[in-house]
């Protein structure tokens, strides 16, 4: 049927009507909040381009973890910054690493929260690569995935529940999941940062992690953003290997992605909406361009009607009280 009897604005018309058939909501719970842990006592360093966001010191991340469990969030996503770099990026499976020690403090204080943690060596390593750099300026892929495992093993211990290795070298799907079980961690939930695309919308997170490549770039192991199929191979890859859960990133740019690896798999997919999408929408709102907590609601909608299930968001705690019932 078509106009005049169909008339799609029918259901358009009062508020509650639109309540009613809105095929997609936003819960607090979809969220995860990254944060950046840092060793010392009481101190917070504000990022200059992720607004709102800062390293923080253990004793700060727990506060933090706190606000975010009475916010109701999905959960945190633990980056940390070490001590020290070396070549091969050795406090990233240090027991006593930054990021294991952040893990055992937070679920100590807040037992419910789900604490998952990037898997990742680039802020580790004086290279600043994700993996182990060769004099040819090669990043070599299995010795890369052998210290990788180490670290996911690491966090497990420390008692992450879930482990997001974000480094992109092959295989290390199959590896983490052998050595995690191995270890007796056949629980902890491996989230594959699965299909990412060696992103300039990362610019805001390089500053503040300290992890930018000190030679060349990653555009051996990170995907070209021209590729679609591609990026599905790889999603369904990592599900193949094993991974619990998905994620595409950076998302916004990325939405047809997103798309074509819900249509590819059951998994819960995952979209990353990153430092650069997140500043772009801070600085236009900041000089009065657009209204930010509807520019940002829109935007991390479009991500879940993508596709995605849960999304990892530096507006997590901002949304997270924009979508709260207000008080009657
Ligand atoms: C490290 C890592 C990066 C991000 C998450 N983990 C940066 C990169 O790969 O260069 C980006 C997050 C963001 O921009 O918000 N592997
Ligand atoms: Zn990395």
């Amino acid at each position: 049927m078509t106009f005049p009897a169909t008339r799609l604005r029918r259901l358009r018309r009062t508020g509650a009507l639109r309540d009613l058939v809105r095929e997609t909501r936003l819960d607090a719970g979809d969220f995860l909040l990254p944060m950046f842990v840092i060793h010392g006592h009481d101190t917070y360093e504000p990022f200059d381009g992720i607004p709102g966001h800062g390293r923080m010191t253990i004793d700060r991340a727990v506060a933090k973890a706190r606000e975010a469990h009475a916010a109701g969030l999905g959960g945190v996503l633990l980056f940390g910054i070490p001590a020290g770099k070396d070549e091969l990026g050795s406090e990233a499976w240090d027991d006593e690493g930054i990021v294991q020690l952040a893990v055992r403090a937070i679920r100590d204080a807040v037992p419910e929260l789900v604490i998952a943690t990037d898997v990742c060596l680039c802020h580790y390593t004086s290279s600043g690569h994700c993996g182990v750099l060769h004099a040819d300026g090669t990043v070599h892929n299995d010795e890369s995935v052998e210290l990788l495992t180490r670290v996911a093993v690491s966090h497990a211990r420390a008692g992450a529940d879930v482990v997001a290795p974000s480094d992109m070298m092959d295989g290390r799907i199959a590896a983490m999941r052998a050595g995690l079980d191995e270890e007796g961690f056949s629980d902890v939930t491996l989230l594959a940062y699965s299909t990412k695309f060696a992103s300039s919308y990362y610019g805001p997170f390089r500053e503040a992690a300290d992890s930018t490549p000190q030679s060349g770039d990653r555009k051996s192991y990170q995907m070209d953003p021209a590729n679609g199929r591609e990026a599905v191979r790889e999603s369904v890859a990592d599900a193949d290997e094993g991974a619990d859960m998905l994620m595409v990133k950076p998302a916004l740019a990325y939405l047809d992605i997103l798309y074509r690896v819900r249509q590819a798999t059951e998994l819960p997919l995952v979209a990353y909406n990153v430092s650069g999408e997140y500043a772009m929408v801070k600085a236009a709102a900041e000089r009065g361009w657009i209204d930010e907590r509807n520019v940002q609601l829109e935007t991390l909608l479009g991500m879940k009607r993508a596709g995605a299930d849960v999304i990892i968001t530096y507006a997590a705690l901002e949304a997270a009280a924009w979508l709260a019932p207000t008080p009657a």
